[in-house]
């Protein structure tokens, strides 16, 4: 089950919980607060709106914590990799479950940055930048045309990663 947790987790700052934030999870995740930090600074990142709007347009078929099942890949400890290759934080938006979610871009946004904190913290690089508005606006206009084959291809790459 996806770990409820308080809407303020999304508003961690680095300069007065670094410690905590190193325990709940390592540098990444602590990079990852702070840009998701920013950002709710600057564009109203609702981590308790973020939720409802998975509940509504992605759980049906991705479960509650991104489990998966069936020929629904999970995301949950895997889904944070795709933004370490090339190509992979395009995808993460343009698979047609986020591209064509009845949501605005903003909303879409603020979704998936939450999402990939809430359930692959780990893997995500330690360079993670949330998405913005605007870039998920550029990558649902260009729609999959093969997911298998960019999503193989991708995989694929990510198998190859270094270990860190
Ligand atoms: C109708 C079922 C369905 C819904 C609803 C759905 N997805 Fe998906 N999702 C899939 C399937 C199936 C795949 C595998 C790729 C494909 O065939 O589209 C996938 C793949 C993905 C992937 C790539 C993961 C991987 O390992 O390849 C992401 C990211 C994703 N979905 C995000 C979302 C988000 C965010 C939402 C809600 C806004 C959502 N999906 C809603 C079925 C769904």
């Amino acid at each position: 089950m996806m770990q409820p947790r308080p809407p303020r987790q999304l508003g961690l700052g680095a300069s007065t919980t670094p410690g905590r934030a190193v325990r709940l999870g390592g540098l990444g995740v602590v990079l990852a607060l702070c840009a998701a930090n920013a950002l709710g600074g600057e564009q109203g990142v609702n981590a308790d709106r973020a939720r409802v709007n998975y509940m509504l347009n992605c759980q049906g078929c991705h479960l509650p914590d991104g489990g998966g099942v069936a020929d629904i890949p999970r995301m949950k400890g895997f889904v944070g990799n795709f933004l370490k290759v090339p190509g992979g934080r395009e995808f993460v938006v343009r698979v047609p479950g986020s591209a064509n979610a009845a949501l605005d871009d903003a909303a879409l946004a603020e979704l998936l940055n939450w999402m990939l904190l809430e359930i692959s913290a780990s893997e995500l690089p330690e360079n993670f930048a949330p998405y913005t508005a605007e870039e998920v606006g550029r990558y649902r206009a260009q729609p999959l045309s093969d997911v298998n084959a960019v999503r193989t291809e991708l995989v694929q790459k990510i198998a190859h990663l270094p270990l860190q």
